[in-house]
């Protein structure tokens, strides 16, 4: 049987899935069932300040953006944690830790890093807690904290470097995409001494209007989750993977274990998810474990560690590309349907009808390969122009 164990910052961690802080994690009962479905490690809600200014809104916080009907992701104005300090130093941290999971606390920045310095100690003080999971990326902040410092490699790096100079167990720093150059970020995070980067938080959004009343569906900007927010989330940590070296956790739409993959073979170590498990339940990472478990079976894997980062090499420039050899379309008409959308989808006029099979103009084709991407039974394919 595969070995799903990974070692991320220095932490042994039973398989690569991870509970990422949101509202699957509001509680020690909800890490605890995470835990005890299988998951590598668990998160809880961003922990911050005493005080409760940062109450969540009770009227309504998600909104569902859909595609026909179907959900391709999530926009949700929830804010940091509801539950005091006290009650996750002095109940739920305990109750996580009975489902067996690692626990990687997430501890929000602070406008004074002073302050986050005693956040750290007072949450690993209770010795509930494997690892820090530093939040500098939270998409709704209030002034001073989340993106506001996410967004600022001098910010990030004083919050980095005061954190980790108390810090008694790894400490990691999670990510906003809400960047052009989460590279430039990440960098500073390494100069600061961080043990490892979590990419990316959700990123900042606005849930849109309600053509009937004209009112927009939420009144604030929110964080948005889910599938769609997936290529936005690849870009980021491949680009970092290739640039700086520190283990990374990918968080970002994942809805099915191939994902899980995806994310390692760009350079992911540990791999969170959130609003797969709200959609969902907790039972979908027994079956996510298991899902992977065959594929590494079926593939001859015995280890996460040999895929790790293994399609980074093939990814290159735009200039490079072009200098690649044209492909263009070909149809093979044992499979062809006779549907037509490759036709349709065709902006270069290039693929017609002729005789009643349907039939590629290789001169006019620029081999963009739209009508292999829609043709629905794989009958068209890009090859070499001497095809
Ligand atoms: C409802 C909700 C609440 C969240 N709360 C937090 C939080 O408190 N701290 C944090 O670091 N990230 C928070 N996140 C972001 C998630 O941890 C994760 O980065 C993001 O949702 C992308 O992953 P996903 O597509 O698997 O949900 C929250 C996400 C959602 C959907």
């Amino acid at each position: 049987m595969a070995n799903l164990a990974v070692t991320f910052a220095g932490v042994e961690f039973r398989n690569p899935l991870v509970l990422a802080s949101a509202t699957p994690s509001w509680d020690g009962e909800g890490m605890k069932r995470a835990g005890l479905a299988g998951v590598g490690g668990v998160i809880p809600k961003t922990i911050g300040p005493v005080q409760d200014w940062a109450a969540h809104p009770r009227n309504g916080r998600f909104h569902l953006i859909r595609h026909n009907g179907r959900p391709i992701g999530m926009v949700n104005l929830e804010l940091f944690t509801t539950k005091t300090r006290e009650a996750w130093v002095k109940e739920d941290l305990g109750v996580a830790k009975e489902g067996g999971a690692v626990i990687q606390a997430s501890v929000l920045a602070m406008p004074d890093p002073e302050d986050t310095a005693r956040l750290v100690e007072e949450i690993q003080g209770t010795g509930m807690v494997d690892l820090l999971e530093l939040n500098v990326s939270c998409p709704m902040p209030a002034a001073g904290v989340g993106m506001h410092i996410g967004k600022s490699p001098e910010l990030t790096y004083i919050q980095t470097k005061v954190a980790k100079s108390v810090a008694k167990r790894p400490l990691t720093v999670k990510l906003t995409p809400t960047v052009f150059d989460m590279v430039e970020v990440a960098l500073s995070v390494k100069q600061a001494g961080a043990d490892g980067l979590s990419i990316s938080n959700s990123v900042r959004s606005f849930a849109g209007v309600d053509i009937e009343t004209g009112k927009p569906f939420l009144r604030g900007y929110g964080g948005y989750s889910g599938p769609a927010i997936k290529p936005v989330v690849m870009r980021h940590l491949s680009e970092v993977a290739r640039k700086v070296d520190l283990p990374i956790s990918a968080i970002g739409g994942v809805m099915s274990f191939g994902e899980i993959i995806e994310y390692i073979m760009l350079g992911a170590t540990t791999v969170q998810t959130a609003t797969a498990v709200m959609w969902n339940g907790y039972g979908i990472i027994s079956k996510w474990l298991k899902d992977l478990g065959d594929w590494m079976a079926k593939k001859g894997y015995k280890s996460i560690d040999e895929i790790r980062g293994i399609a980074l090499p093939y990814i290159t420039t735009t200039e490079e590309l072009a200098k690649l050899p044209p492909l263009v379309a070909g149809i093979s008409q044992d499979n062809c349907t006779k549907c037509g959308i490759c036709e349709r989808v065709c902006m270069y006029r290039a693929v017609s009808s002729i005789g009643g099979t349907y039939q590629v103009d290789k001169a006019a084709c620029d081999g963009c390969g739209a009508c292999v991407q829609w043709c629905p039974g794989g009958a068209v394919k890009l090859g070499s122009m001497a095809i």
